[in-house]
């Protein structure tokens, strides 16, 4: 508080504003992984995006968590989201979070999640969904409007482009033929793309790419037709890599199926990779699949197969770190067991601090 108030007093008496992001121009302080900082000021960086944000090469590892809002988004208050981004920052070292299917349709959501990346210096992916709420599919053009209408009319336009590292246009839309159909869909990101060009932000999809005879070829082993036109279509890929979901694997089994696939998609897809989604369940999971579900009560989860799964990721950071891949924990809250953060307030692993390589 001193500090500022003398930095508040020097920039008056000596008349002109001492700008805090000029003395980050480095790129060893590039945001959000490195010491760049918005000192919690809503002025835009006097830099250009490129020089900003950490390189695709160095976004590996660790960079945080799903982050759901799927009660009731439009009474999530602001206090619930800053509160979360500071234990996320504070307790586990995220640099980022990835907002997860707002079903809601005003500019307000994005900018609360700008305005706490800001503060706690931490980078958000914006998703454009279609939503699960059963909400009409066709909201998912509502969404899309608040996102373009917070990047071009929001309080928050200018420092936008500096705080939202990437958009998801769909979380599995190519799963659930989102749009209609696979045309329909391409047509619609084609657009979305040539509409978030002038921000400068990239945009892909929120996608598992082992989808034989779609997204990858009916033997698994390149792209398949939509993966291919996808990938053209994309800046950046944002994966499902998703062995809870296919349904033969067991927690043990789980490691040698995700180093596959970020291998797969390192080998196919030219363009910078994260895994946006991934998960384990620490107790069965109620409305999933997965985990090796002998019955309704019976999986291959708990809070052993949790921890194991998320420290398989943690012990591999060097992996990562080899294949430039950055990966997201599936998720904060809201996803039942899923959830690192418990209903209880505890953590699904409690003192833990994932590795940076
Ligand atoms: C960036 O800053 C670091 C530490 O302050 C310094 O070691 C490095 O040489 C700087 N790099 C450039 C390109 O200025
Ligand atoms: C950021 O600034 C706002 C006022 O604009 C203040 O309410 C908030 O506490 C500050 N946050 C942090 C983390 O310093
Ligand atoms: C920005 O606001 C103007 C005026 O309300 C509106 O016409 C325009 O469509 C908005 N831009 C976007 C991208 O939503
Ligand atoms: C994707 O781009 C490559 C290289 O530009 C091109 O050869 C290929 O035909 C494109 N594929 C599709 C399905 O658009």
């Amino acid at each position: 508080m001193r500090t500022l108030t003398v930095l508040s007093f020097v920039a008056a008496v000596t008349g002109y504003r001492i700008n805090p992001h000029l003395r980050e121009e480095n790129s060893s302080t590039c945001f959000p992984l490195q010491s760049a900082t918005f000192h919690n000021s809503t002025t835009a960086p006097d830099m250009t995006r490129s020089e900003w944000w950490c390189s695709a090469e160095q976004t590996y590892g660790f960079l945080g968590f799903s982050y759901p809002i799927e009660d009731d988004c439009d009474g999530e208050p602001y206090s619930l989201i800053e509160s979360d981004f500071a234990s996320m920052k504070n307790d586990f070292g995220a640099s980022m979070a990835r907002a997860y299917l707002p079903g809601c349709y005003t500019d307000d959501i994005w900018e609360r999640i700008i305005k706490a990346g800001i503060e706690y210096d931490m980078g958000v992916i914006f998703q454009v969904a279609w939503p699960l709420n059963g909400d009409p599919d066709s909201w998912w053009s509502k969404i899309q409007d608040s996102i373009l209408d917070t990047l071009a009319n929001s309080s928050y336009a200018e420092i936008a482009p500096f705080v939202v590292h990437s958009i998801e246009f769909g979380t599995e839309p190519i799963g659930d033929t989102d749009g209609g159909s696979y045309d329909n869909f391409e047509g619609y990101l084609s657009k979305f793309k040539d509409l978030v060009k002038p921000y400068g932000i990239p945009v892909g999809i929120s996608e598992d790419w082992d989808r034989p005879g779609i997204m990858s070829s009916d033997n698994g082993n390149s792209l398949g037709p939509v993966g291919e036109t996808i990938a053209n279509l994309s800046d950046c890929v944002h994966a499902h890599v998703m062995p809870y979901y296919h349904d033969d694997l067991t927690e043990a089994d789980s490691w040698n199926y995700i180093k596959n696939q970020v291998q797969w998609l390192k080998s196919n897809v030219n363009l910078p990779i994260l895994i946006s989604e991934t998960q384990w369940a620490w107790a069965y999971n109620d409305g999933h699949a997965g985990g090796h579900v002998t019955g309704p009560d019976s999986c291959d989860c708990g809070e052993e197969q949790y921890t194991n799964y998320w420290q398989n990721f943690d012990d591999n950071c060097q992996f990562f770190k080899q294949n430039q891949v950055g990966w997201f924990l599936h998720s904060w809250q809201q996803e039942g067991t899923f959830d690192m953060k418990k209903d209880d307030g505890s953590y699904a692993i409690p003192n833990w601090v994932p590795t940076k390589c």
